[in-house]
């Protein structure tokens, strides 16, 4: 059995001071709805600046929150001007960092290479890696639904070992920020297929145990469909996961 995991993608929103207020009121806002934790775990996913003060609160406020950063240094340390180290994210206490995220392989030119680089990075200090991986629109087009994603996931996991402890989003490139939402029944088949896929790579036991995960216009009025489906074991949410209500009702699948 896998715990679901509701996971929100800030991006680049919410300052410091912003992250504390919403903080707070996410977590009183699941506790007066009689959230479990254990049943669902819930995860934010601030900017970087965000990571030291979201500790704070959590840690003296006993907050049942998991948290993690958005991306990830390949290097240790060193002569890497912008860039943060697995170590030092460990070292605030994040559970996750989302690797390979369609943002970064569009925008900051991140490779298959590079982001299997950041996966072994993460891994190295502690830190579960969140795998996204997903097809852009013309990609759906040329190679059908769940060729790229496969693909993509099995470029991220050479060289990782059999009893790594990782997550996989799956995020349809068409269906981020857009509203147009994946159906369930396409959702399911492509992450029925990577689950396929991590067995393959990582053996049938590390395939049954790690989270897949949904992503792309997730909401509160569509969560409960995707949480129906057996290989969609939680979400990955953006725009949706800046409004405390709305994070709330999706962690609670309603
Ligand atoms: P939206 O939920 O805004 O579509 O974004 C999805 C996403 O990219 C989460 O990582």
């Amino acid at each position: 059995t896998r715990t679901p995991l509701i996971a929100g993608n800030w991006k680049m929103n919410l300052d410091h001071l912003q992250a504390i207020a919403f903080v707070q009121k996410l977590a009183w806002t699941l506790k007066d709805a009689g959230h479990k934790y254990t049943d669902v775990e819930v995860s934010v996913f601030p900017p970087f600046t965000d990571i030291r003060s979201v500790q704070n609160l959590v840690e003296a406020d006993k907050l049942e929150l998991a948290y993690g950063a958005q991306d990830v240094s390949i290097y240790d340390s060193g002569a890497y001007t912008g860039e943060i180290p697995g170590g030092f994210l460990k070292a605030l206490g994040c559970s996750y960092v989302i690797i390979g995220h369609s943002e970064r392989r569009q925008y900051h030119g991140e490779s298959d290479e590079i982001v299997g680089n950041k996966v072994k990075a993460a891994l190295k200090h502690g830190v579960v890696p969140v795998l996204c991986v997903g097809e852009t629109e013309a990609e759906l087009e040329e190679f059908g639904p769940s060729a790229v994603p496969v693909a993509q996931l099995k470029k991220a996991l050479e060289g990782v070992s059999q009893d790594a402890d990782i997550v996989i989003a799956y995020e349809p490139v068409w269906a981020i920020g857009t509203g147009k939402v994946a159906t369930e029944e396409q959702a399911e088949a492509v992450c029925a297929a990577i689950r396929v896929a991590l067995g393959e790579v990582l053996g049938e036991a590390a395939a049954q145990r790690t989270r897949i995960l949904y992503g792309g216009s997730v909401k509160a009025n569509n969560i409960a469909g995707f949480m129906r489906q057996p290989n969609i074991d939680g979400a990955l949410v953006g725009g949706a996961s800046l409004d405390v209500a709305e994070f709330s009702s999706i962690a609670r699948f309603q």
